[in-house]
């Protein structure tokens, strides 16, 4: 079971230790996060670290292999799965770069004190089929090269490569939509069952990332209940089984086509699964308090899935919200923190999979910008150029809580540019040039949050990248402002 560390310490009450030992419940490790770090305003990792501590978080997943989030993780504990983003899996189809990576980017915080690196992911979900198969041909290669090297460094034991894979690499025929079906999908078969045989052959987890939430989005015939944990009135029987909820007829589909490819036994590792807070009708806090509200209780239980029953190692997506990832896969891409940008938690949870859900501990001294906004100028006479300025702002700010279903959807023109001149003036840690707008903005002290909207105040930056990207917005501001 989950329990927290901070929730053990606090235990220092003989009586509770007694319950608690007549419970049976332990401080094991357990649970995982992942943290991603596309924010125009990051938190210092140690930062960050020290929530992990705070919160009991034992394991955390990386897209990266950054030195200041290693430097931060050095000598915590904290198991750690290091990344080789999709644009060097290229040049990890080199033995010799691959030993490189493994050399620079694993063996060197191999050390007491140093990183407890228990995995390499090799590629984010490189079969994307929105990736055209740009690394179809380059990820078992990578993927070899990488383990290879670990091994001939002496620590291919205790830290093993994988590849997290999005779950549309397996499928059930449209004929027979049952997870005992499950197939790897047909145009990446052969490269599925190599890389499952070498992870089988190297002891290494299959990743997969599993989200109800995306089953949700864009299907409005996919039965609400079925992406959550509380039952549904018409389960999806298979073979005497009856499937209630999404995430195990996803799961238990992968376990087929893993048994199909000969492999049944190979250990799987959830490596995201979460619920995104805005950006869509069916992302916010309350719907993300179901999911995890029913999902952790399970893991904490190791029920685990029909096909397979017991412990599952699960790393939730994601832990803190990235104002600058992609919005190709829709709004929501922005908001899938348990944490704010900020390191404040957003909904009660229980990660102890208690159900006794409360409020994470936040990130401790946070320096934030000072209380200033940036809002549309009521006086402004010429309003021809409006459009394009809100256009320009939500190009290097973050509008998508602007957009339909989300927090701040429904507010007047006024309230729209006001909001996207504030994310603008913010991500530009409030530089007096980024406050203008030709004229249509004005600086203001007052709180201008409307309702459940809330215009924030950036944390302040402690990266020399964001004050890089301010430049160059600010350039490309003086052209436009130059040009119109
Ligand atoms: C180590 O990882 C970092 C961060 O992901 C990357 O920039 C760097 O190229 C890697 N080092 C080597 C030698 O490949
Ligand atoms: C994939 O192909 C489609 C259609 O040909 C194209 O619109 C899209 O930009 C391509 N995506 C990538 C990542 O190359
Ligand atoms: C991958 O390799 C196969 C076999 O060599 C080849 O037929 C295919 O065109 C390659 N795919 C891509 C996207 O390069
Ligand atoms: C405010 O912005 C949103 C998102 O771009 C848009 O859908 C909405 O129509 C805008 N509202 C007004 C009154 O312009
Ligand atoms: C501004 O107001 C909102 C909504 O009332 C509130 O949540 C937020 O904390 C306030 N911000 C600051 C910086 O005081
Ligand atoms: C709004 O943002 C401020 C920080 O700028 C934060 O302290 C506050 O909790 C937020 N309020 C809500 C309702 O999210």
């Amino acid at each position: 079971m989950y329990l927290p560390v901070n929730f053990c310490r606090k235990m220092l009450n003989v009586w509770v230790l007694l319950f608690v030992w007549l419970l049976g419940n332990t401080c094991v490790e357990g649970l995982g996060v992942n943290w991603g770090t596309m924010a125009t305003h990051k938190l210092p990792p140690k930062s960050v670290v020290q929530m992990l501590k705070d919160n009991g978080i034992q394991k955390v997943k990386l897209f990266d292999a950054d030195r200041s989030t290693m430097s931060a993780l050095a000598g915590s504990g904290i198991e750690v799965m290091v990344a080789i983003p999709n644009d060097q899996l290229a040049a990890m189809n080199s033995y010799d770069r691959a030993k490189e990576w493994v050399r620079r980017n694993v063996t060197v915080y191999n050390f007491n004190g140093g990183v407890n690196i228990k995995y390499v992911a090799v590629g984010n979900e490189p079969f994307l089929a929105s990736y055209n198969n740009s690394f179809v041909n380059l990820t078992f290669p990578a993927l070899q090269n990488i383990q290879n090297a670990l091994n001939e460094a002496g620590v291919g034991d205790s830290v093993k490569a994988t590849v997290p894979l999005n779950a549309d690499v397996y499928n059930s025929p449209d004929s027979n939509p049952v997870p005992s079906a499950g197939r790897f999908r047909q145009d990446i078969s052969g490269q599925m069952t190599q890389i499952v045989q070498f992870l089988n052959q190297n002891k290494a987890p299959f990743t997969v990332n599993i989200y109800p939430f995306l089953s949700l989005y864009g299907n409005d015939n996919f039965p609400v209940d079925y992406a959550f944990f509380d039952g549904v009135s018409n389960p999806i029987a298979d073979n005497g089984i009856q499937y209630q909820n999404v995430f195990d007829a996803n799961f238990d589909t992968l376990v087929s086509a893993l048994k199909a490819a000969g492999f049944g036994d190979l250990t799987i590792l959830v490596g995201e699964v979460g619920w995104p807070t805005d950006g869509d009708k069916n992302a916010n806090a309350n719907l993300a308090y179901r999911f995890y509200n029913g999902l952790l209780p399970r893991l904490a239980a190791n029920q685990g899935t029909p096909l397979r029953p017991g412990y599952v190692e699960v790393y939730l997506f994601g832990l803190i919200d990235e104002d600058a990832k992609s919005i190709d896969p829709g709004n929501f891409e922005r908001h899938w923190g348990i944490f704010r940008y900020d390191g404040q938690p957003k909904f009660p949870i229980d990660l102890s999979g208690q159900r006794q859900n409360k409020y994470l501990v936040p990130a401790q001294n946070v320096q934030y910008l000072p209380t200033k906004w940036c809002q549309f100028n009521p006086n402004a006479k010429d309003l021809s150029k409006l459009a394009d300025n809100i256009n320009f702002a939500c190009t290097f700010a973050d509008c998508t809580a602007l957009e339909y279903g989300s927090a701040c959807n429904g507010m007047d023109t006024n309230g729209n540019a006001s909001y996207a001149f504030n994310a603008y003036f913010q991500v530009q840690n409030q530089a007096a040039l980024s406050c203008n707008f030709q004229g249509l903005a004005t600086v203001t002290t007052q709180n201008i949050s409307q309702g459940n909207c809330n215009f924030t105040i950036q944390i302040a930056a402690s990266h020399s990248s964001s004050t890089r990207a301010s430049l160059v917005a600010l350039a490309f501001l003086t052209v436009l402002t130059f040009l119109l």
